[in-house]
């Protein structure tokens, strides 16, 4: 992009209000998802019917939510948060128990450890791929681990093989460590010809507002493999079911059912549209000094659900911040931070921290240089340019101060 299609673009499409960092609709809903909200509605009018508990709609969306991942089953949840609570529950972490979580990262698996009362080992990330390294996970084990929570981070997947086998090669003979994948931002990602979801004891999606699908402004969704784990999410959602163990009432609702089967229906068509607008976006940056662009491995397929840039390392901080504050102030271009470590801001899990922070280089310099410029499917290919533009602008601006 020259300076001049930069000036003209910026000159002749800034945007009436600003782009929002993170967009609030993370997809979109068509008069599809309007139809089955009435019929969903309209078919429980009759009072010996209602919406029932785990109905035929509930049920069509999980079949439709494996086959999509191509695991044996999926358990709809409330949302992801439960979902992760549930799922670290089910391994029933004793006093000391230790579960390895990346430090950058949203709050949600790291609470769901203390929750379940463990003990949050944080680990450092792939500054390229901002999803946990296995090997520092590796390095992070103790005879006390139980199980390791990656990040789908931003969309991509992490690399879950490897994470397989570490807590493989690492598992006592009393039982294994399992692998629980937060796939909250990566719904419909790829990862070795497969889909985000299938590897790993569990996967935990969302299908909050913001999320690539969305099911009325909550929701979530327990992939897995595993028969028995099945069983014991379904009845920790509807106060025990047919496991008998503990439970409580963590379900999606009919409304919300058929409205997630057609969102599923249309999430490829979704993200195709994201992912062009990011391969765009980074074909407009090319050449752009300093920051580095998001990585997709090449057997991983990226959602994009966040478009995280890295600042170089003498930006760290005060001048990734004048980024973010130009491209805000002078473009109404929004940008979020995605994710500093997790301890920032939460007491709870700033004392989970204490004596960790030290032993985490990468997660203390990449936390001060990530940053997401806003991104959504519905934007237009000018106003892509336009983001494109106040990119390349905000960045020499802060290269001139
Ligand atoms: C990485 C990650 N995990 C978990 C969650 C929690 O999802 P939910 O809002 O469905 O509980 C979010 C939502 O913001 C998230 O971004």
């Amino acid at each position: 992009m020259t300076e001049t299609d930069r000036r003209q673009i910026l000159d002749s499409h800034r945007p009436p209000a600003l782009f929002p960092g993170e967009p609030q609709l993370g997809g979109w809903y068509t008069e599809a998802e309007i139809e089955a909200t009435v019929d969903a509605i309209r078919g429980s009018m009759d009072y010996r019917v209602g919406f029932g508990f785990i109905v035929d709609e509930i049920l069509e969306f999980e079949r439709a939510f494996a086959d999509y991942c191509g695991t044996k089953y999926a358990v709809s949840v409330s949302t992801a948060s439960v979902g992760l609570d549930m799922a670290v529950r089910t391994i029933d972490l004793q006093p000391g128990d230790e579960v390895i979580v990346p430090a950058i990262n949203f709050k949600a698996s790291a609470l769901a450890i203390i929750g379940a009362g463990g003990v949050p080992i944080f680990c450092e990330i792939d500054p390229r791929t901002f999803c946990a390294d296995p090997d520092d996970v590796a390095n992070r084990i103790t005879p006390r681990t139980r199980a390791i929570l990656p990040v789908h981070m931003n969309g991509l997947s992490a690399a879950m093989d490897d994470l397989v086998e570490v807590a493989r090669a690492h598992s006592p003979p009393h039982g294994p460590i399992r692998v629980i994948g937060d796939a909250a931002r990566a719904c419909g990602g790829g990862y070795k010809g497969g889909k985000i979801g299938k590897v790993g004891w569990a996967n935990v999606f969302s299908f909050h507002t913001m999320k690539l699908m969305s099911t009325l402004g909550e929701g979530g969704m327990i992939t897995t493999d595993d028969a028995e784990l099945a069983t014991q999410l379904r009845g920790m959602r509807q106060w025990g079911g047919e496991s008998e163990g503990w439970g409580s009432s963590y379900k999606l609702t009919k409304v919300q059912a058929a409205v997630g089967t057609v969102q599923l229906q249309r999430l490829d068509e979704m993200l195709a549209l994201r992912a062009k607008r990011a391969k765009e976006r980074i074909a407009l940056l090319e050449g752009l000094p300093h920051h580095e662009m998001p990585y997709e491995p090449q057997d991983c397929t990226h959602t994009y659900y966040l478009f995280t840039l890295l600042a170089p390392p003498h930006w760290a901080g005060a001048k990734r911040d004048r980024m973010i504050e130009i491209l805000r102030d002078d473009y109404l271009v929004g940008c979020m931070v995605g994710n500093p470590p997790v301890w920032e801001g939460h007491p709870l899990l700033n004392q989970a921290a204490d004596g960790q922070i030290g032993n985490l280089p990468v997660t203390a310099d990449i936390g001060k240089r990530l940053f997401c410029v806003g991104l959504h499917p519905q934007m237009t290919e000018e106003d892509n340019a336009y983001i494109a533009a106040a990119i390349w602008e905000a960045t020499s601006h802060v290269e001139r101060e």
